[in-house]
């Protein structure tokens, strides 16, 4: 188990200073380039999430795009993605967030989550936690119930994990 975690660990590269100044970037590109590493971080997510009744997995663009997908496969859920506006072409449903500088809308299909759907949250990192809030708020809009949101990475100095209230986090190493 230690093996697995200390693997993927290792396999994430940090880079300073990207995109600004003081900020330590996490970069899964090179977690995607050691194959044993990215399975093993797939297999760590569909072996919690196998016997977990999961419905729906739910990817936030653009990193979520790149676990969501193998992991909603393994375990025989639906993959809905969660995009920045203005990408989604059918009727969606939309929810401002704030950033460190401004405010970003992620959106999610009408229709793509039903209200008995059991949904898992997927990202690649959890920095203030503001991404996922908004994730979580669009499937509670729809209906349905968030079991979880995991990521790959938690920054914990950065409390992400209080604001998701009582909804579970679930992360495989820390930045
Ligand atoms: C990054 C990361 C998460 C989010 C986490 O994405 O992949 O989605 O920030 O930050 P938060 O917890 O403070 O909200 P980014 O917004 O850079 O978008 P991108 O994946 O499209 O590059
Ligand atoms: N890596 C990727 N996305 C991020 C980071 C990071 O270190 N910080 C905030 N969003």
């Amino acid at each position: 188990e230690q093996t697995r975690i200390k693997r993927i660990a290792s396999s994430i590269r940090v880079i300073p200073n990207f995109p600004k100044p003081g900020v330590m970037f996490q970069d899964i590109t090179t977690l995607l380039l050691d194959p044993k590493a990215f399975r093993d971080t797939v297999e760590l997510f569909v072996e919690r999430y196998r016997d977990m009744r999961i419905s729906v997995v739910a990817g936030v663009e653009a990193r979520g795009f790149i676990f969501g997908p193998p992991i909603a496969l393994s375990i025989g859920a639906k993959f809905v993605p969660l995009r920045k506006p203005k990408k989604l072409p059918g009727e969606v449903i939309s929810e401002e967030y704030s950033l460190e500088y401004g405010t970003d809308t992620m959106e999610m299909h009408v229709g793509a989550v039903q209200f008995n759907d059991r949904v898992l949250v997927i990202d690649d990192l959890i920095a203030t936690g503001g991404t996922l809030c908004a994730a979580i708020k669009l499937i509670e809009r729809a209906g349905a119930e968030v079991i979880e949101c995991a990521c790959v990475i938690e920054l914990p100095e950065l409390k992400g994990r209080e604001r998701l209230g009582d909804r579970p986090l679930f992360v495989l190493v820390e930045g």
